[in-house]
């Protein structure tokens, strides 16, 4: 099942969505979070990080695992997703950075670091709460739109879509990673809940393509539609 929430803000979809977890930590103290990186879940941060701040909310018994990893950046280099994930959240609660894992971006071999990777997530098990974001084209993680998908964790080259779109965060379009690790489709379904948010008008054709349109590899995020248990946040309807 698939439910749609509609929001009016991006800070009420961040308000929202750290409800999902608040409850989620309330019935099961030691879960397991798969996160994502990128503009759209920065608010689910802040509000998870002001009920953290609040007391209202406890992750030292929660281990996470993220969704992808640039290859080649170091962890610190500001635009690693590792980076990024310390930044945002992990520095700002009460979590175990040895209970959080991403993809080794800096692995010499990334196609080992990949499976190394595949293999960490089984043995972690199956995820509580899968948290995602909807790129411009339609990917998840960095599964990008293509003739087939993977299942598991593998080395995807950017499309230049993606690169663009990424550009924003780097000095230049040439600095952005040409190549990414990412969790394949199989272990993204491996989650008792896919939380997706989306925010700003200029993804709302493309999330309701991927929800309400038909299922597709070109469109990465549809295969949603194929999950038991999906929530939609959507703060499309503006650009507030
Ligand atoms: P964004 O990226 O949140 O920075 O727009 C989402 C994504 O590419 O999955």
């Amino acid at each position: 099942m698939l439910r749609h929430i509609k929001v009016s803000s991006k800070k009420e979809m961040g308000v929202t969505a750290a409800g999902f977890y608040k409850r989620q930590l309330e019935a099961k103290p030691d879960s397991l979070f798969a996160f994502a990186t990128g503009s759209t879940p920065l608010p689910l941060y802040d509000e998870l990080a002001a009920m953290y701040a609040a007391g209202k909310i406890d992750f030292s018994k929660v281990k996470t695992v993220n969704l992808d990893e640039y290859v080649g950046l170091p962890v610190t280099d500001e635009n690693s997703y590792r980076y990024f994930m310390d930044k945002n959240l992990f520095s700002r609660v009460n979590i175990r950075r040895e209970n959080t894992f991403l993809p080794d971006g800096t692995a010499s071999d990334p196609g080992k670091a990949c499976a190394l990777y595949s293999a960490k997530l089984e043995k972690l098990g199956r995820r509580d709460i899968q948290l995602l974001g909807i790129g411009n084209n339609g990917h998840i993680g960095f599964n990008e739109p293509a003739d087939a998908l993977s299942a598991h964790c593998f080395a995807v080259t950017l499309t230049e879509s993606t690169i663009k779109a990424n550009s924003r965060f780097f000095a230049s379009e040439d600095d952005v990673p040409k190549q990414a690790m990412t969790m394949g489709m199989a272990e993204i379904f491996d989650s008792e809940l896919i939380l997706l948010l989306c925010s700003g008008t200029a993804k709302h054709d493309v999330l309701n393509q991927a929800i309400y349109g038909p299922i597709t590899t070109k469109n990465p995020a549809s295969l949603i539609q194929l999950h038991p248990n999906v929530v939609v946040i959507d703060a499309t309807g503006n650009d507030n």
